[in-house]
């Protein structure tokens, strides 16, 4: 298993994390949206880190009202997946989640991307609702809510 620590994210940070979401996730996104999230929400946002220093991975937390909290941008760079990286950092940002009071986590996910469905129902989240052309390009999403606080 490949070493790692997951951190809080820092200003310092949003260079590595913007060229990783640019990578891995598939909508555009300007590094200015990190700045926006550690200023909304600075105990929501973490890093994964190999002991050298690299983000290897990152997630964004959102604010959406007093008992619930979004995943706003998540990705683990793709040669370090299926190590355990996204679980540790989902586990994380749900203790966040509920040492500020939330109960519901709440994602959008492309229809399309089933390894994510899958990741996030393994985990414990269910489907809401389908969001119709959610994305820039007309892609449709899925709505999961699970819980914060949970044994992951
Ligand atoms: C979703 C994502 C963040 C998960 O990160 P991860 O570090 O691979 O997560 P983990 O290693 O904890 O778990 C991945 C699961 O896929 C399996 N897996 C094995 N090899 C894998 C690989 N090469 N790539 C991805 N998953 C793999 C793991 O065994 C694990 O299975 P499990 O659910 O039965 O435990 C990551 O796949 C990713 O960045 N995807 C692209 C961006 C994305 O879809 N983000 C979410 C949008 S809502």
């Amino acid at each position: 298993m490949m070493p790692f620590f997951i951190r809080p994210m820092s200003k310092g940070d949003i260079p590595y994390v913007h060229s990783l979401a640019l990578d891995s996730l598939d909508e555009y996104y300007s590094d200015e949206i990190f700045t926006l999230f550690l200023e909304q929400w600075p105990g929501g946002q973490y890093v994964a880190c190999r002991y050298d220093g690299t983000v290897v991975g990152f997630i964004c937390g959102s604010n959406l009202g007093p008992d619930r909290i979004g995943i706003a941008l998540f990705a683990v760079n793709r040669s370090s997946r299926g190590k355990g990286i996204g679980s540790k950092l989902l586990a994380t940002l749900r203790q966040s989640g509920t040492l500020r009071g939330a109960l519901t986590i709440q994602l959008e996910v492309r229809t399309e991307n089933e390894s994510a469905l899958d990741f996030y129902k393994k985990r414990g989240f269910v489907t809401a609702e389908i969001l119709h052309s959610y994305y820039r390009n007309n892609g449709d999403a899925i709505r999961m809510l699970g819980l914060c606080s949970v044994n992951s």
